[in-house]
């Protein structure tokens, strides 16, 4: 199948789509009979562009590298006038993620599926914020909504539920979902100062823009209420999940741990209780080291998953990163190409 796509937002994670895309492009056709054009971008910095054929896209991203503004194809239409006029039939939402008011990504998300479009997204706003809206949306036009790549990156979460772990119940969830403070509480232990590594946590790129989101446990409080309202089934707000981040977390705090036998880790959890709720929070906690959340270290990410078939599963991956992030970009279209 020909997929049409729009990038909605073209930086770590729209730039690491289109590479994989590029380098791909041959073993996608062929093991997948995937094809696509991209034909729209748009992007506040470099501009938006539309070509309904497809764009030249070694050329964009080798003017977006350069920090330079797109020369070709230019549009005079706004984001919302391109997304809902532009032949796409995919739009990639990936700008930047707002916790607190979503936008813009909801009004993006909004707009590519009320006219019609597919939507695949990175971005925590609409998918913690507007989950059931926004799949209403889609179910009444009969396009999909995928979020893969708003929890622990492409390391398969959200598409593991619905795939594989179909059938299975899920009880409880409880894992680490912040790169940035598992780097940070990694580094702690080793003897570095917070503020120093908090610095380099941002020098990486795995904080969000305000890293004040990771450290105050916002960012995991997003993750944990996409899996209670994805995974879980239960409609919960964010603003309802109790939050605390590792900010009070002193050297002396990660000694008294370690004489115990443990590790802090900053945990996300949801778990089922009576009356068809679930209790879901987000705090630091002192890990035993024989769990094996204690053993995932640096910015990696892991879930533990109670079930009543298997008992515990747990996945550590990336849950960050250009080529990680694109990469659940990828999955997501390639389960739209199968028609799921
Ligand atoms: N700032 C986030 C993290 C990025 O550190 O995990 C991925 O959501």
């Amino acid at each position: 199948m020909k997929h049409k796509i729009a990038i909605i937002g073209f930086g770590t994670v729209g730039q690491g789509i289109t590479e994989i895309l590029l380098e791909k492009k041959e073993e996608l056709k062929k093991k997948y009979k995937f094809e696509y054009d991209i034909v729209a971008i748009a992007d506040f910095t470099y501009g938006n562009v539309y070509n309904p054929k497809g764009l030249d896209m070694p050329k964009m991203l080798k003017e977006a590298k350069a920090k330079k503004k797109f020369s070709k194809d230019n549009v005079k239409l706004n984001t919302i006038q391109l997304i809902e006029k532009c032949n796409a039939t995919v739009v990639c939402e990936l700008t930047y993620t707002d916790l607190k008011t979503g936008k813009p990504a909801v009004d993006h998300v909004k707009a590519a599926l009320s006219s019609g479009k597919h939507v695949v997204t990175s971005n925590k706003g609409p998918a913690a914020l507007k989950y059931l809206e926004m799949k209403k949306i889609a179910d009444k036009k009969k396009v999909k909504f995928l979020i893969e790549g708003t929890v622990v990156a492409g390391t398969p979460i959200l598409n593991l539920i619905e795939g594989p772990l179909a059938g299975c119940e899920i009880t409880a969830i409880k894992g680490i979902l912040n790169g940035t403070t598992n780097y940070m509480l990694t580094e702690m232990e080793k003897g570095m100062d917070y503020k120093a590594v908090l610095r380099v946590a941002q020098d990486l790129g795995y904080a969000e823009a305000d890293p004040t989101g990771d450290v105050e446990g916002h960012d995991a409080r997003g993750k944990v209420c996409i899996l209670g309202n994805v995974v879980m089934g239960v409609p919960m707000k964010i603003d309802e999940i109790d939050c605390k981040g590792i900010t009070k977390i002193t050297a002396a705090d990660i000694k008294t741990a370690k004489e115990k036998g443990c590790r802090w880790k900053l945990i996300g959890s949801i778990e089922k209780v009576k009356g068809g709720k679930i209790k879901a929070s987000v705090s630091p906690q002192m890990v035993e080291l024989t769990h094996p959340l204690a053993g995932v270290m640096g910015a990696k990410n892991a879930l533990t998953f109670t079930t009543d078939l298997l008992g515990d599963i747990t996945i550590v991956g990336p849950g960050a990163g250009r080529k990680e992030t694109g990469f659940a970009i990828l999955t997501d279209l390639l389960r739209i190409n199968s028609g799921m």
